[in-house]
């Protein structure tokens, strides 16, 4: 059973649709926190286009916010880990949750 519903399946050779590198960042609270936030001054392709650690992606969010973009503070975290984890320059804390800096 299992396995006929399988052999149909590679047999109907699909094209597979995954992203080969994240151009398109995935789904989420924090995108659309970016989407509404951080495109009224420049298109989001601006942020996208950037990889950085999570001190840098924290400085720029933070500087961002000092220019006017209009984010709460756990909503800053939320943007800061979201864009640490999707566009980091270290493939390593790509995959590590959001760092949370030593006391
Ligand atoms: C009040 C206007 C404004 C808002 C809102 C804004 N930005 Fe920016 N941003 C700018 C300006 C102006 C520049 C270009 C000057 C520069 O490079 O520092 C810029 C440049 C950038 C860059 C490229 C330069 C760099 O430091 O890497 C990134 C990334 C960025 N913004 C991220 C964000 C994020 C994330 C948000 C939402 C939290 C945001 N911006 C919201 C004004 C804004």
């Amino acid at each position: 059973m299992t396995l006929g519903l399988l052999a149909g399946h590679s047999l109907s050779a699909q094209p597979p649709v995954t992203m080969p590198d994240a151009q398109v960042p995935p789904p989420g609270p924090a995108l659309d926190l970016i989407n509404k936030n951080c495109s009224g001054c420049h298109t989001t392709a601006t942020i996208f286009s950037q990889r950085k650690s999570a001190d840098d992606w924290a400085a720029t969010v933070q500087l961002m916010v000092d220019r006017g973009a209009e984010l709460k503070p756990d909503e800053q975290d939320a943007v800061i880990g979201y864009l640490t984890k999707n566009f980091s320059d270290s493939p390593a804390a790509a995959t590590a949750p959001a760092a949370t800096p030593a006391p």
